[in-house]
């Protein structure tokens, strides 16, 4: 493997994103090296989403695109791993000549060697099993964002939900949390290198629970994590309404670290939908649970997801979402059309809303929350914020940071700002950021 180069290409959340990384780092240690161009690459590595048709679609495309690369270099090993790959297993591989390896997400620690016995025997095959028991494999030794600013922690894996419409029980595999130990450790690893911004990462974050601890939970763990020597936020995707307990909404506006945001998705405002759904919670126990959290700390910054056009979405459970959206007043949203996935309960049923009636119900709630989003923006024009800078923004010529509510701020300051938390004072709220400036001089800012 010694001398080999790899590219690595990631679709999904950020739980791929960080089996990227994982694989990227064993790919590493077997003596590879990254490439960022697919046409120099030795092993081609597709990390693949299953989520939505959308995303699958995109992965299979990504693979029709590499098949014309392996015509000109037959060499190349072409690896598939992800929520597709664990889906299709076997059948991948009879469908994609060009497919040597396939990979699900229990497996992504041994991948140098699934590649080494791709390249060694020439076989072609596909390592698919869940594991159930131990996820001390999870541990990513001190990667973070390259600028070693912030890092993701993985807490758990895999969801018991099984939420009617999604996919992920059935490629992910059951929810299982990794010892409290090995977290601290990776987190206090990360933290004593510099970064100040972690993420604990899972489907379903706060159903933690320590399999090495009795009783340490969720709220338990964020306390100890608060707790770190130079840790200046905590923030965690993502958290089922469900298990949004006392004891957690208790954490916000106690724990220093812990920022004012949580990305709480209510899915549909219509209680009927949300049953066919199997959310667990109806429209009014998620208001009261967001009116609890806002008793606590009033500008925590509540995001969402919701589904358009789930089967048997009538007009008048749409209205319903779009009344719950005008209660919450969501600081931003993700929403999707409806479709259906492989192995779920939703995929029965009789597919009720065409198609342009979906796109239409996701514009008009989309043209909703612009609206809301711009409002919520604006109302912050004049008030001073605490921004950690993550680099220059996107356009060049400015600073570019986040706020502890995720908002991105763009602003002008004195140089040599990149990593620090300052105060910037909003002068422009956008639909999608906001715009500001630094008053601090360099001096002030040690720079
Ligand atoms: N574990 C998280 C996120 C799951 S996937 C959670 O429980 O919220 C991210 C989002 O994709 C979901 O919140 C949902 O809004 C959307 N989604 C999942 N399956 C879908 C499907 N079949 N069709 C459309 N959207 C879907
Ligand atoms: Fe999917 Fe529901 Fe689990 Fe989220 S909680 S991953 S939507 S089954
Ligand atoms: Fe997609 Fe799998 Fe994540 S289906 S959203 S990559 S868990």
């Amino acid at each position: 493997m010694q001398g080999l180069s790899f590219y690595i290409e990631t679709f999904g959340c950020q739980m791929n994103e960080q089996d990227s990384l994982r694989a990227g780092y064993h790919l590493a240690q077997a003596g590879c090296r990254r490439v960022f161009s697919p046409a120099e690459a030795d092993i081609l590595l597709v990390n693949t989403c299953s989520i939505r048709r959308k995303a699958e679609e995109k992965a299979y495309s990504l693979l029709g695109r590499f098949r014309a690369l392996k015509r000109k270099r037959p060499g190349v090993v072409i690896a598939v791993g992800g929520c597709v790959a664990q889906q299709e297993g076997q059948g991948l591989l009879e469908r994609m000549p060009q497919v040597d390896v396939v990979f699900g997400p229990h497996h992504v620690s041994e991948i140098d060697q699934l590649v080494k016995r791709c390249r060694v025997d020439g076989e072609r095959f596909a390592a698919v099993s869940q594991i159930t028991d131990s996820v001390e494999d999870l541990e990513c030794p001190g990667i973070s964002d390259g600028k070693g600013l912030k890092a993701y922690v993985t807490i758990m894996e895999g969801c018991d939900n099984f939420c009617s419409y999604c996919v992920v029980p059935f490629v992910r595999g059951r929810e299982r949390s990794r010892p409290y130990r090995s977290l601290l450790k990776e987190a206090r690893r990360l933290t004593e290198d510099g970064v100040k911004e972690l993420t604990l990462l899972g489907q379903n974050v706060n159903a933690y629970r320590a399999p090495d601890r009795k009783g340490f939970r969720f709220p338990d763990l964020l306390a100890a994590l608060s707790a770190l020597p130079g840790l200046q936020r905590l923030r965690f995707t993502t958290s089922h309404p469900k298990d949004l307990s006392e004891a957690l909404i208790d954490c916000f506006g106690s724990l220093g670290p812990l920022c004012e945001h949580i990305h709480l998705p209510l899915q549909s405002g219509s209680d009927s939908v949300l049953a066919e759904m199997n959310r667990g919670y109806t429209r009014s126990e998620y208001l009261e649970k967001i009116s609890a959290l806002r008793d606590r700390v009033p500008d925590v910054a509540v995001t969402s997801d919701m589904i358009v056009g789930f089967p048997g979405e009538r007009p008048e459970d749409f209205e319903d979402t779009l009344r719950a959206m005008r209660s919450v007043r969501f600081d931003s949203l993700y929403s999707f059309r409806f479709s259906p996935r492989p192995s779920t309960r939703a995929a029965a049923l009789e597919d009720t809303v065409p198609e342009e009636e979906k796109l239409r119900r996701l514009h008009v709630l989309q043209d909703l929350q612009k609206q809301i989003s711009l409002e919520k923006n604006k109302a912050l024009e004049g008030k001073t914020l605490e921004v950690l800078v993550e680099g220059v923004s996107r356009d060049g010529g400015q600073w570019m940071g986040r706020t502890r509510t995720h908002r991105i701020v763009n602003f002008s300051g004195p140089e040599g700002l990149a990593g620090r938390l300052l105060p910037v004072t909003i002068e422009e709220g956008c639909q999608n950021s906001l715009r500001g400036r630094c008053f601090l001089t360099r001096d002030d800012t040690g720079g």
